[in-house]
């Protein structure tokens, strides 16, 4: 539309100006802010910037593709991808608290991204001169929460890079600080992101780490990575995505329980379906999907995901329970 034209042209002024022919770097979370954010910046001065993207093995099925492929096709950024999916099932092993597993892919995450971002500024370039700006995808509401300031240095804590190091400093770039969630999806599409990345439903930074209750293995996610994809592809199916803030799959890994598929017993896992609607998060009711729709989920999750043998609902508001389980 014409509103959405004008912001795209307006910020890609704003960032050219600010910018100059110094170069950029902007962390990719698989989120939609951080997405929209890199390709403005991308659209604003080209080949100035590059992206990092660290896979640290906690996403959903599909999303580290839909930024390696999907993304990088939209908009033809330069994109480092870090593999650090080994790094995190060791640093995680062992653990199962909550809080702890929280600070750890935090502080794992904030090590990786720093000696990217510094292979980055060695790696020097031809186009444009030292790195200088770091791009974050803040939005108008966040500007509010923290009282509006301005800033250099820092990344937002919940985006899970806590703080860059002294001798990383850089001026931020924030083109969505004026925007609303629902207008950075409409100048995603704008610029021609694909639709699954500019509609996806809010996704916790830890990802599936804190959707496992009980230690996070590789097998685990994988089971869960399974169950979560069905969920998402049978709400998409029924038309329902727009309607619900976000629906939390979560495996209940130190749970078993008797059941019985095909012609044996089975002492599987569950799975928690966590349907939420809400505005901004702070509050949620639990959303009263279909009973048709819950149904074929979890028809789908036991018939095809081996190790899950029961599906449950959580009818929680918020509060008393947060929408996440840990
Ligand atoms: P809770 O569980 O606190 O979640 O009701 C509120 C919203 O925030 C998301 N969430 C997070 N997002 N990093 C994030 O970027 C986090 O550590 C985190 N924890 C929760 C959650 O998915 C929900 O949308």
């Amino acid at each position: 539309t014409w509103t959405m034209v004008n912001i795209v042209d307006e910020q890609v002024e704003r960032i050219r100006a600010q910018v100059g022919t110094k170069r950029v770097i902007c962390g990719l979370s698989g989120g939609v802010d951080s997405a929209v954010a890199g390709a403005l910046v991308q659209r604003a001065v080209g080949n100035q910037l590059t992206c990092v993207f660290v896979d640290h093995g906690l996403l959903r099925k599909g999303e580290a593709e839909q930024v390696e492929k999907d993304f990088v096709a939209a908009t033809g950024v330069s994109l480092k991808v870090v593999d650090a999916q080994e790094r995190f099932l060791s640093a995680l092993a062992g653990v199962s608290d909550p809080e702890e597993k929280r600070k750890i892919i935090g502080r794992e995450f904030i090590r990786v991204f720093e000696q990217a971002a510094r292979e980055v500024v060695a790696e020097g370039g031809a186009a444009g001169d030292e790195v200088e700006f770091l791009v974050q995808g803040t939005l108008y509401p966040d500007v509010v929460e923290s009282g509006g300031g301005t800033g250099t240095a820092n990344i937002k804590s919940h985006h899970n890079v806590g703080g860059l190091p002294e001798d990383l400093q850089f001026t931020l770039v924030e083109p969505l600080r004026e925007l609303f969630k629902d207008e950075v999806r409409r100048v995603g599409e704008e610029l021609g992101l694909p639709s699954e990345m500019v509609w996806r439903q809010p996704f916790p930074g830890p990802g599936l780490g804190i959707r496992i209750i009980g230690e996070v293995t590789r097998e685990r996610l994988d089971v869960l990575r399974e169950a979560d994809a069905i969920a998402r592809q049978e709400l998409t199916r029924a038309g329902l995505d727009r309607d619900i803030w976000q629906c939390p799959v979560v495996l209940l890994a130190n749970v078993r329980s008797v059941g019985v598929q095909g012609d044996g017993r089975t002492y599987g896992h569950p799975v928690v379906l966590r349907p939420v609607s809400s505005e901004d998060a702070m509050t949620a009711d639990w959303s009263r999907l279909p009973y048709d729709v819950l149904a074929t989920i979890s028809n789908r999750i036991t018939n095809e995901v081996r190790e899950i043998n029961r599906v449950t609902l959580d009818v929680t508001s918020k509060p008393p329970g947060t929408i996440e389980w840990e």
